[in-house]
């Protein structure tokens, strides 16, 4: 029971809500005032709706007092149903009675402020339209992950946050002091997942991860949401197979599910609903012979920059994957490509129209002498890493995973410049408040 009990805004629009009386209530979106009659509209998590009032209904007071509710000012509202063909949605609320929770103080956000006042201000931006839109997109699309890898009958396990070693190598790992010892934010629940195959074959998490990277692009952020899934007795092809069902069914269900919020943001949910299976497939080796008649010279050994990325999807409609990568270029877990020493059984998935990145993926080394060379390789002590080589020496078996960046599929999605419009609360190098 709520206190006191109220109608959403949604009811509202019933086709037999006509004539009669309900009481809703939220925050005023705008408010005018004239010739004795105010005009508001209220919004709640249903929707929003026009309110008229009357002085001669409300009195002089209860009309000054509601004229003086500020934009985001929240009230209640008891009133007729009435039709009305100006008011959005062809219907308005007459006020009978308006009681007002907080008048309000005048709202400090408009349009033309800059982006650094508005991210000072990001507690009170988030009531923006485009952001609602955007947070119950994510939303679905979270919804959606579970739904699918749920069918997949991959299990939801909840890994550690606070780690003593780093999963993807030291350099961008957050150090904590762990009372009077090192430790680490996590950088990704990988090797926490390869320990929860043995018992549970697929394993998922979603969990947030943190980067310590300076980079300032429109892509990484210092903390991000992870959705990361490990498959025993997966193969490379496999694992991509996997994945472009995933990515495909994530995309139809959002679309089919959000087509307002998609179409506010400038997504038009019929693109995510022709992305189809088969995504194309291309070797690292093939992508930089590309690169090279596009005016991109790579050298082989040499990282896909954002550029690099972009002008192999640009003029993309599917996500494209890049498989085996030089070993060098990749994390130590990596597994070996049979008959080439040179690359890893990985690959990346990227965004079509050049968003770059938005999967990272990989078939993991089993080979005990191996894996811990590469660490070694690395510069890491393998003594920390005593626990995840455990796992090669009791029921060792092959296994492959992969991790998402969930606001980097948001970015694509809802074709957002920049990736910090997909969080509310954006952690950056140069930003960890609001
Ligand atoms: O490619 P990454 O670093 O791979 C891993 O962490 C693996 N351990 C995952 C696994 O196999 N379980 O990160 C995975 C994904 C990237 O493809 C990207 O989408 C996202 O995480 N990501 C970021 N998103 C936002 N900001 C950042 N700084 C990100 N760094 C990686
Ligand atoms: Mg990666």
């Amino acid at each position: 029971m709520t206190v006191p009990p109220a109608d959403p805004i949604s009811r509202v629009f019933a086709p037999d809500a006509l004539e009669r009386t309900v009481r809703i209530r939220g925050w005023v979106l705008r408010s005018r005032s004239s010739g004795g009659i105010l005009f508001l509209l209220l919004r709640d998590r249903t929707g929003t709706v026009q309110v008229t009032g009357r002085k001669d209904v409300l009195g002089a007071e209860g009309f000054d007092a509601t004229e003086h509710v500020q934009v985001e000012g929240a009230i209640e509202v008891e009133g007729t149903v009435a039709e009305d063909p100006r008011a959005p949605g062809g219907r308005e609320v007459r006020a009978r009675t308006v009681t007002i929770h907080d008048p309000g103080l005048p709202f400090p956000i408009f349009q033309e402020q800059t982006e650094e006042f508005r991210l000072d201000k990001r507690h009170l931006v988030i009531r923006s339209p485009e952001h609602v839109a955007t947070f119950r997109v994510k939303a679905e699309l979270l919804r959606a992950v579970r739904e699918f890898l749920d069918a997949e009958e991959v299990l939801e396990v909840t890994p550690p946050i606070l780690t003593g070693n780093p999963a993807e190598g030291g350099a961008e790992a957050f150090t904590i002091d762990y009372f009077g010892r090192p430790g680490y934010l996590s950088q990704s629940a990988q090797l926490y997942l390869e320990a929860m195959i043995a018992p549970h074959e697929r394993v998922y998490a979603i969990t947030p991860s943190f980067r310590a990277e300076k980079s300032r692009t429109p892509r990484h952020l210092t903390e991000y949401q992870h959705l990361e899934v490990e498959l025993a007795w997966y193969d490379l092809d496999g694992l991509i197979d996997f994945i472009e069902r995933m990515v495909v069914s994530l995309c139809h269900a959002v679309a089919e599910r959000r087509q307002p919020e998609l179409r506010l943001l400038g997504r038009a949910p019929e693109e995510l609903l022709a992305l189809h299976t088969p995504f194309p497939r291309i070797s690292y080796e093939e992508a930089i012979a590309r690169l090279a008649t596009q005016g991109f010279p790579v050298r082989w050994g040499s990282d896909l920059g954002t550029a690099e990325e972009r002008a192999l999807t640009v003029e993309e409609r599917s996500p494209l994957f890049v498989t085996r990568y030089p070993r060098e270029l990749k994390a130590f877990y990596m597994a070996r490509t049979p008959n080439d020493p040179r690359t890893v059984e990985a690959t990346d998935l990227l965004a079509p129209e050049g968003y770059g990145e938005i999967v990272g993926a990989s078939c993991r080394e089993t080979n005990l002498v191996a894996l811990r060379q590469r660490i070694e390789e690395i510069g890491a002590n393998p003594e920390e890493y005593e626990w995840y080589l455990d796992l090669r020496r009791h029921g060792n078996v092959p296994h492959a995973g992969f991790g998402v960046g969930v606001e980097r599929v948001m970015r694509w999605m809802l074709r957002r410049e920049h990736i910090r419009e997909t969080t509310p609360f954006p952690r950056t190098p140069s930003r960890h408040t609001p």
